[in-house]
């Protein structure tokens, strides 16, 4: 059985005085759901904190990109030995990583390695541009993006796959719930190519771009889709709650 994944991006914002304000607004009301596994992606500099205000709770905590060696010169960037002990999750190969600092397929395969190493869980996000789409390419975007990260990797375990399309991502023009269903059965079909059927059924999907409380049920219903990964929303506490709550009900005690 998939435990569903409800996880909020902050992307570049909060201070760490702001990440401590936020998550004192949620963190009771997001404590006290079951069923569903709620994670929190502040920015790096508040991570400790956050860490911290999480003790006892079941909340889980990630960050939102890593560099893929262990250590050296290398300034300014964040190994994934530097994360582990102060999260369980690292998202990687967002589309902002992708588009806006030119990340390549084969940096974050390496990401994805170093995570591993790291016993990081790594959320590896995968998704086409709006021309891509548009072209009828997204089937063979996804399935490059895909197997360059995964191909050779033994410990499938830990990883969720997201998807989430370019064209979707802050622009609050959302996937329709239909569109996530086709891509979402087939990132399984591919898992399938490289895991095997039954590792494939175990991976969690989740689907991001524009999630709101409002439409969030449309992607939650949908049969290879275990929950969502959330930007602008997760930045206003009573929605996020409001997410985190259909998901325990449209999906917590399947
Ligand atoms: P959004 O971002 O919900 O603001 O569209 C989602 C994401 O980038 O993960």
């Amino acid at each position: 059985m998939r435990i569903p994944l409800i996880a909020g991006n902050w992307k570049m914002n909060t201070t760490v005085a702001e990440a401590q304000a936020l998550l004192a607004q949620m963190s009771g009301a997001l404590g006290r759901i079951e069923g569903v596994e709620i994670l929190l992606c502040p920015p790096f500099v508040s991570l400790a904190t956050i860490k911290g205000m999480l003790q006892g709770t079941t909340i889980r905590l990630g960050a939102q990109n890593m560099y893929w060696e262990d250590k050296g010169a290398f300034t300014g960037e964040i190994s994934s030995l530097m994360l582990s002990p102060l999260c369980q999750y690292v998202i990687l190969g967002h589309s902002e990583r992708r588009h806006v600092f030119q990340e390549s397929d084969e940096v974050i395969a390496c990401k994805v390695r170093s995570a591993l190493r790291a016993h990081l869980r790594p959320i590896i996000c995968v998704g086409e541009r709006l021309e891509e789409n548009e072209a009828g390419q997204t089937r063979e975007v996804i399935g490059r993006q895909l197997k360059s990260a995964l191909t050779g990797i033994g410990d499938i375990d830990s990883l969720v796959v997201a998807y989430e399309p370019v064209w979707a991502i802050g622009t609050g023009r959302a996937a329709t719930g239909e569109q996530a269903r086709a891509t979402s059965g087939f990132i399984r079909l591919v898992l399938g190519e490289l895991f095997g059927q039954a590792k494939a059924s175990s991976i969690r999907i989740i689907y991001g771009g524009s999630v709101t409380a409002a439409n969030v049920a449309e992607f939650l219903c949908q049969p290879d889709i275990d929950g969502a990964l959330v930007g602008g929303a997760s930045l206003k506490a009573l929605e996020f709650i409001s997410i985190a709550d259909q998901a325990a009900g449209l999906k917590g005690r399947r």
